[in-house]
């Protein structure tokens, strides 16, 4: 069976955003693939480095985890794992780091976004942040994956990953498969704002775990004006555009619930069961470690160390 790697930064909850963009796919590949998904803690750390922000990435993996169970991805198939659990990915991403050259990690088009939004320069920038796409490619090439379901933001780190892949297998011998990138239709959905992207840094998001009332509440407010994003959400949620929005407004925040209501259902099931949640990336440490260790035994060979 071919093998999915993705995964969340924990930096809070999913929001339908991240539904559409990768959660869906998730679920309709989980069947066909052995698919893996990474809660991706260590990514967060550049704006992260604090012992409250720490305390916050903790209660954020477990979030991400109830967020991707929550909309039907099935514990017993897929593998969840947190990246700082599995050392083997920090020594795959250490190596990597002598395959890529400062200005091609410069060129990175998201590195570039992330870094400008978080008003910040290469000059102060720290290496982590710079250097995050290449751990990224370990998470992808230690399980040897060989499909990556992503939104459209990733597109530039799944690029880095195969130059990564090619770069080493050309160097060393076959040792990585060169993986592909699958993109959703609805890769970037708006936000309620009607800015280009719904992210929660932007404040202009619907999460998966957001009440019913709070769900009617932000649609209520939600901007309508020219370039509003109100009739794509209709696309969505299977409402006809009808531009009074006094008619319309409601019957979108209904659709939606609507769509929330078995998701709020099942977070709700596995919220009571914080043990299981625990067992569940327990065994998915041990698996992905007991690939990596593989893996990594294969790497070090060919590069020359002690192994
Ligand atoms: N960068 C991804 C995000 O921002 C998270 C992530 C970390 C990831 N490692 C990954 C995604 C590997 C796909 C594959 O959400």
């Amino acid at each position: 069976m071919k093998r999915i790697l993705t995964g969340d930064r924990t930096t809070g909850k999913l929001h339908i955003g991240h539904y559409f963009g990768s959660l869906e796919s998730r679920v309709k590949l989980q069947d066909d693939y052995d698919t893996c998904i990474i809660l991706a803690d260590m990514q967060v750390l550049y704006d992260h480095l604090s012992d409250e922000k720490g305390k916050l990435i903790r209660t954020n993996v477990y979030h991400a985890l109830l967020d991707n169970l929550s909309v039907g991805l099935d514990p017993e198939k897929v593998t969840f794992f947190v990246q700082s659990e599995i050392p083997e990915l920090s020594e795959l991403a250490m190596l990597f780091m002598f395959l890529v050259s400062v200005g091609r990690a410069q060129r990175n088009p998201t590195v570039k976004d992330e870094m400008n939004q978080a008003g910040t320069n290469y000059e102060h920038m720290n290496l982590g942040f710079l250097s995050f796409p290449v751990s990224q490619a370990a998470d992808i090439l230690l399980p040897k994956a060989n499909l990556v379901p992503v939104g459209e933001d990733q597109i530039p780190h799944v690029e880095q990953t195969r130059e990564i892949a090619r770069r080493f297998n050309t160097l060393f011998g076959d040792v990585f498969p060169v993986p592909e990138c699958k993109i959703s239709k609805f890769a970037r959905l708006p936000g309620l704002d009607g800015q280009s992207k719904m992210s929660k840094s932007l404040g202009n998001v619907i999460n998966l775990s957001d009440t019913e009332e709070s769900v009617n509440h932000k649609i209520k407010k939600a901007y309508s004006g020219e370039g509003h994003a109100l009739f794509t959400y209709g696309e969505l949620f299977g409402i006809q555009p009808d531009e009074r929005m006094g008619a319309f407004k409601p019957a979108l925040a209904d659709g939606i619930n609507a769509f929330l209501t078995p998701i709020r259902k099942q977070r709700a099931e596995f919220e009571k069961e914080p043990g299981y949640l625990r067992e569940i990336l327990d065994k998915g440490q041990e698996k992905i470690r007991t690939i990596g260790s593989e893996t990594m035994a294969q790497v070090k060979n060919k590069m020359g160390m002690i192994y």
